[in-house]
């Protein structure tokens, strides 16, 4: 490894959970999204947004809401967090450039704007991430927000165009409920130097597993093991959530994923 602050931040990341019941610092949301517009985006276009939900009732509404989606009455951290930032993978401002300069953005009717504008919103989000921690201030990335995603359109009024890919709540960490680092598979599982080398051995499985059951039980978490819940993310229809009709949800607010 070679060592600097930076690494040694972005090394030090966990999903945060538990928040303090206090605003986030006067300018936190805007050095975020200075953090995220700063990160790369395709072909200089743009095509995020963010719509950051600080009003105590829209929020617990969306909170409402989306625990009716999943398996459990409340989503704790959605309810405590200040913020709920919903970042968007938004091609609304180009269709209505194109429309208002008289022509038809047929571009956009394609996956790969969709896509693009999904790894656009993704990248800023990340960023924003990273800035957060930096003050001090703790992040989870909310996925389960697209549970609900025709819904919470509505309720943030997004025009077509436009689809929250994922939500993050943000907030002050409460240091009396502090996670610790989850650990990552050992590099060989995901790093290929110049061809893919398919590995059906996975030797880095078995030291993965160890630090999965430790890190589970540290946590108080059930027990289980990382590749029984691999299979279960991909076999369970349950895990999919209200996702299974997402695509028409996608193709309702204007993409055409043609
Ligand atoms: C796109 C995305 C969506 C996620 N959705 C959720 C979610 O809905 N609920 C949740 O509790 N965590 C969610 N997470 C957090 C992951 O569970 C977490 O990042 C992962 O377990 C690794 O843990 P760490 O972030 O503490 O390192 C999501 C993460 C990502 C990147």
């Amino acid at each position: 490894m070679l060592w600097t602050p930076q690494v040694e931040a972005l090394l030090s990341h966990k999903s945060v959970r538990s928040f303090l019941p206090e605003a986030l610092p006067e300018g936190a949301i805007e050095t975020m999204v200075a953090a995220a517009q700063s990160a790369s985006n395709s072909s200089s276009l743009n095509q995020w947004s963010l719509v950051a939900v600080t009003d105590p009732a829209l929020k617990q509404q969306i909170a409402d809401r989306v625990a009716r989606s999943v398996p459990v009455a409340r989503i704790p951290w959605i309810e405590e967090a200040p913020a709920l930032l919903l970042w968007v993978a938004d091609l609304s401002r180009g269709a209505e450039i194109t429309q208002g300069a008289g022509k038809e953005p047929v571009v956009l009717d394609y996956l790969d704007s969709f896509l693009m504008a999904s790894i656009d919103a993704a990248l800023a989000a990340q960023n924003a991430a990273v800035a957060a921690e930096s003050l001090g201030l703790g992040i989870v990335y909310l996925g389960v927000m697209r549970n609900i995603a025709k819904e919470l359109a509505e309720m943030v009024n997004l025009p077509q165009h436009s689809f929250i890919t994922f939500g993050m709540a943000a907030g002050v960490p409460d240091p009396a409920r502090s996670s610790s680092i989850r650990p990552r598979p050992a590099q060989p599982a995901v790093l290929h130097y110049n061809q893919y080398q398919q590995d059906p051995d996975r030797a880095w499985l078995s030291d993965y597993e160890a630090a999965y059951q430790t890190f589970r039980k540290r946590q108080n978490m059930s027990e289980k093991t990382w590749a029984g819940a691999v299979v279960e993310s991909a076999t369970s229809m349950d895990y999919l959530g209200g996702r299974k009709a997402l695509r028409e949800t996608v193709i309702q607010r204007g993409f055409s994923l043609k």
